[in-house]
């Protein structure tokens, strides 16, 4: 398949786990790719690996998405690189475990910024180059526990995922009359090593309430990213997709 032949994808948090497969399936869709994260290491280990099977181009830059500033460096790059940004994916979390009362301000701001300011940061720098060609694809990749709030003690993250339906939902209706859709996706429980720190009895828990009896892979996330960026999915946005196995029904 070549679906995405010619565009450009950003994918943030893409050293690991959602990111990673959201990366490697748009790239084997022929897509130019920039990533960021801010393990370089693995980045830049997983970037040499698409650069040998992938056709189109991988920029592969570590960004801290909780400093503005290098988000928008790592913008105006991409932009100089391949002259156009067709899809933006806000994957990048991260979700400490810890009750209300062990949550720091600095914790709870740091959370809030990774998780949902710098999804405002990142769609602030492309929104220009996409309104210039009439064209562009944004998926946030919330949570489960945007919806329901959670199950583990994470106040901060739900909180942010929740914050992250609503901004979804105001920026489509900012954007849309210029050809640009923007969507989230509600991943369930999904095997990577942010589901790997809770127990496996919370998990197990997860399996139980679930219609196919397992934890989602990262690929099936990817494969839900894949249809929202796809240039035929054009009448789809504000949208929520869950991908959850059949936990949360809504
Ligand atoms: N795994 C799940 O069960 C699950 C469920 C619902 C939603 N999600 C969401 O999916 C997304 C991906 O999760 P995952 O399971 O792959 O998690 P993960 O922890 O495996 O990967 C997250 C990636 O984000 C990167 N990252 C963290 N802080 C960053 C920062 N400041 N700047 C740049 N990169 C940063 C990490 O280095 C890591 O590579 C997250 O938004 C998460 O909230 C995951």
């Amino acid at each position: 398949m070549g679906d995405f032949v010619g565009q450009t994808a950003i994918v943030t948090g893409a050293a690991q786990g959602i990111g990673r497969a959201i990366a490697a399936e748009l790239a084997s869709q022929g897509a130019n790719l920039a990533i960021c994260d801010l393990r370089s290491e693995k980045l830049t280990a997983f970037a040499q690996e698409l650069a040998a099977s992938a056709s189109g181009q991988i920029l592969a830059r570590r960004v801290d998405l909780s400093r503005a500033q290098e988000i928008s460096d790592f913008v105006r790059e991409v932009e100089e690189r391949f002259a156009r940004i067709d899809i933006l994916v806000n994957n990048a979390g991260i979700h400490p475990l810890h009750a209300i009362e062990e949550i720091s301000d600095e914790e709870w701001d740091l959370v809030l910024a990774v998780n949902l300011k710098a999804h405002f940061h990142l769609c602030k720098a492309v929104l220009p180059a996409m309104r210039r060609r009439r064209y562009g694809r944004i998926i946030n990749i919330s949570s489960e526990a945007g919806k329901n709030g959670g199950t583990i003690a994470a106040l901060h993250y739900s909180a942010s995922k929740g914050g992250v339906l609503a901004f979804t939902r105001n920026l489509a209706q900012q954007v849309g009359s210029d050809g640009i859709t923007v969507n989230a996706i509600c991943p369930g429980r999904i095997a990577s090593e942010m589901s790997g720190s809770v127990t496996p009895e919370e998990n197990q828990r997860f399996i139980d309430k679930s219609i196919v009896k397992r934890l989602g892979t990262p690929e099936d996330i990817a494969f839900a990213v894949a249809y929202l960026a796809h240039p035929r999915a054009s009448f789809v946005t504000a949208e929520t997709m869950n991908v959850n196995g059949g936990t949360l029904r809504d």
